[in-house]
């Protein structure tokens, strides 16, 4: 089939599921990928993996801020990311939301899902949940209500003044709840939660969507020791269920929870390995970790 027909089949499918594909991207001098676009539900990852970045180029006023980046992460897997600070980490996540857009390179959800043709609330629909460092939760309102909140922005569910929610909606939120350690709270305003707990609960608010990548950029962030060492078992619990990348600079919690570690510098990858692997990589304790 040639490109033409499959950008055009690419474009038949998502109007019949109500998909609008961003414009066309530049990636490696071509219009990015042909990839079939896919519903929420439906993420190919028989290629073993969950995404997929190559060759990935952003540049802000002439200063490379990700330079030739690739990585990938497998389904299920628990990926953490160290760097030093401006190393890229951020705008990673921002690529791979849609928030920022690359000026050329690979982005892919599973191995049909052309990230680069979607936009941030496509993205988010498509199954890729992001927690931002700072928590954004509803302060007025209970933990219950902020959870119930996150089922609403959902498309497809009706208004919310009408909004109520159904048998396995209702499940989710109680599973959810013991998930974060917040059963006990749940009639709680979340404005009266320790900074710790509001992280989970904003984690809980992505969890009620069911997202098949979660994206967290440094989780544990201002958390005490206590409320640090149960982070790590909530993300321990998740692993497998979803796929997770975290990005933190708290190297005794990432001891805690990783497998594979990729260590970013100036916008690429300079090490990857298991914590101990890249901890004794010259390079990496010569720009990150010190002597
Ligand atoms: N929108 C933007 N406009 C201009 N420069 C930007 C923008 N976003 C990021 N940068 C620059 O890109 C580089 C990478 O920033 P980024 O925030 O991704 O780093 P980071 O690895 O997340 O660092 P930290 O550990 O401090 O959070 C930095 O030099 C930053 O100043
Ligand atoms: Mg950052």
């Amino acid at each position: 089939m040639t490109p033409d027909l499959m950008e055009s089949g690419a474009q038949r499918f998502a109007k019949s599921h109500g998909i609008v594909l961003a414009e066309q991207t530049e990636s490696g001098g071509r219009s990015a990928g042909y990839g079939r676009p896919t519903v929420q539900g439906e993420v190919d990852v028989a290629h073993g993996r969950i995404l997929y970045l190559e060759d990935v180029n952003v540049s802000f006023d002439g200063f490379k801020a990700i330079n030739k980046l690739s990585l990938d992460i497998a389904p299920g897997e628990l990926r953490c990311i160290i760097g030093p600070n401006g190393a890229g980490k951020t705008t990673m996540m921002d690529i791979i939301t849609g928030k920022t857009r690359p000026d050329s390179g690979t982005v892919y959800f599973g191995s049909t899902i052309d990230l680069l043709r979607h936009k941030e609330a496509e993205i988010a629909q498509l199954g890729i949940g992001r927690k931002f460092q700072k928590p954004t939760v509803f302060e007025q309102l209970t933990v219950f209500e902020n959870l119930e909140l996150a089922l609403k922005t959902d498309k497809g569910v009706k208004p919310s003044m009408f909004f109520q929610l159904d048998s396995a909606q209702s499940d989710r939120l109680a599973e959810v709840l013991q998930t974060i350690h917040l059963a006990a709270s749940v009639n709680r305003m979340a404005g009266l939660l320790s900074h710790g707990q509001k992280q989970w609960l904003e984690i809980g608010m992505l969890l009620m969507q069911d997202p098949k990548l979660l994206l967290l950029d440094e989780p544990v962030a201002g958390m005490t020791d206590e409320e640090t060492a149960r982070t790590a078992e909530l993300f321990l619990t998740l692993k497998g269920k979803h796929s997770l990348m975290v990005v933190e600079h708290d190297m005794s919690f990432i001891r805690t929870i990783s497998e594979i570690v990729t260590v970013l510098c100036d916008g690429s990858v300079l090490a990857q390995g298991t914590l101990d692997e890249v901890q004794a990589d010259e390079r990496v304790i010569e720009v990150y970790l010190g002597r």
